[in-house]
């Protein structure tokens, strides 16, 4: 009998923990054929824990390296050597890992530095802005040379991989696990805990959703995106806005100083994945500078304006279901007032459809590794 694959899932944002989370538990299914070990890295601690519980994963290793206001750095060099000592106990035969964040890349290169194979889960997305995203899209750059796996989410992803002379035969096109999390998570019936968030579907008003906490809008960029706020909050009066805090230190200052305590301004702690995907369903409109959110939000038919100067989720802009905006305070308050205001335009856009999955990915990518360790028959 073959010996028994051992692959090790390594996530420690929300994210990366919302994305893998399907795959964790499609991997789990095959046990004991394979042996499954979830390492998280804890890059982020509370907002990657209730993704953990939403998903009942209880991770067999935790590198617990979140300290406030972390460098990148002190990230890469913190998750390399932690990694180090489980690798070399567990010697995976597939190490998996999501997206473009730093948990990810340092994942891929610890895979290499121990002759493990490394299944990277969305690859492929670019701007080619090596700048923008900071630091992602170097991440997922450097992803791709360290992978054996590439599961792209889209043709356009598998494009760029291309472009970048991957070996066609290991790029497979799966739709984003994402999307898989997303639709195993909508159709439940949900209130919502946070006083706060409940009470926003008693007020009358439509309700605008907007989170931001890329490293490239520090500063100038959120503040200008917080004055845009301000005045469309002004400018229509039947309009409330929520916009649940990241909590980056960073971020969380700038908010609170420009949009504290306005009428009709909700700041709130993260919700939990589960409510955060209702408060979605509540949102007329979404404005965001949050991969994930972009991509969620035309799978629950809503519009998004995307307060990035890049986006490497340009099937949604293809699409007609996402607009990129920028941070630019007159261009946010007139691109919302238009959606907010014309009928027309505002069904265009929540009517597109969703270019991200069918919410099979997680079954389609644990079938393709289990396939070539004889575990399945099919992929
Ligand atoms: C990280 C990822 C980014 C991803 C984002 C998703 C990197 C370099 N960045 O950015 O790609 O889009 O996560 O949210 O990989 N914090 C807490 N509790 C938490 C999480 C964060 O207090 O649960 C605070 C800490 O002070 C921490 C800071 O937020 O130092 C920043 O966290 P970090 O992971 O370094 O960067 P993000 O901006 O969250
Ligand atoms: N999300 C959440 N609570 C929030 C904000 C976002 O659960 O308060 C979820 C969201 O549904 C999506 C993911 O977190 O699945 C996106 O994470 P984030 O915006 O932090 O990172 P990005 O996708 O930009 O890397």
């Amino acid at each position: 009998m073959a010996t028994q694959p051992r692959i090790v899932t390594v996530f420690g944002t929300r994210p990366d923990a919302i994305k893998m989370a399907p795959v964790v538990l499609e991997l789990k299914k095959y046990e004991p054929q394979i042996k499954v070990d979830v390492v998280v890295t804890g890059q982020h601690r509370e907002m990657l824990d209730q993704v953990l519980d939403v998903f009942h994963i209880t991770p067999e290793y935790d590198l617990n390296i979140m300290q406030h206001g972390q460098s990148l750095s002190q990230i890469t060099a913190r998750v390399l050597t932690g990694l180090e000592p489980i690798f070399n106990e567990l010697k995976p035969d597939v190490v998996f890992a999501q997206g473009d964040t730093s948990t990810t890349f340092v994942a891929g290169l610890a895979a290499f530095y121990h002759k493990s194979k490394f299944a990277h889960v969305e690859a492929g997305l670019r701007t080619h802005n090596k700048y923008n995203p900071f630091p992602e899209e170097m991440n997922r750059i450097l992803a791709a040379p360290l992978a054996d796996y590439h599961f792209a989410p889209t043709s356009m992803a598998k494009e760029n991989l291309l472009r970048e002379a991957v070996d066609p035969k290991r790029i497979w096109i799966t739709g984003n696990t994402g999307i898989d999390a997303l639709l195993s998570v909508a159709a439940m019936k949900h209130e919502f805990a946070q006083p706060e968030l409940e009470a926003l579907r008693h007020t009358g008003l439509r309700t605008v959703l907007l989170t931001s906490h890329r490293r490239e809008n520090w500063g100038e960029p959120l503040t200008d995106i917080c004055r845009a706020v301000l005045q469309l909050v002004d400018m229509h009066q039947d309009i409330q806005v929520v916009f649940p805090m990241h909590r980056n230190p960073i971020v969380r200052k700038t908010v609170e100083a420009m949009l504290g305590h306005k009428d009709r301004i909700t700041l709130t702690e993260p919700p939990d994945y589960k409510p955060f995907v209702k408060l979605q369903q509540l949102a007329e409109l979404i404005l965001t500078d949050s991969g994930g959110v972009q991509e969620e939000a035309p799978s629950l038919g809503k519009p998004v304006l995307v307060l990035r100067e890049t986006t490497e989720r340009q099937e949604g802009v293809t699409a007609g279901t996402a607009l990129l905006v920028g941070t630019d305070t007159e261009r946010i308050i007139s691109e919302a007032t238009s959606l907010l205001t014309n009928k027309q335009h505002y069904h265009q856009m929540a009517n597109a459809t969703n270019p991200y999955g069918d919410g099979t990915a997680a079954q389609q990518i644990c079938q393709i590794v289990l396939k070539e360790y004889g575990i399945v028959s099919v992929a």
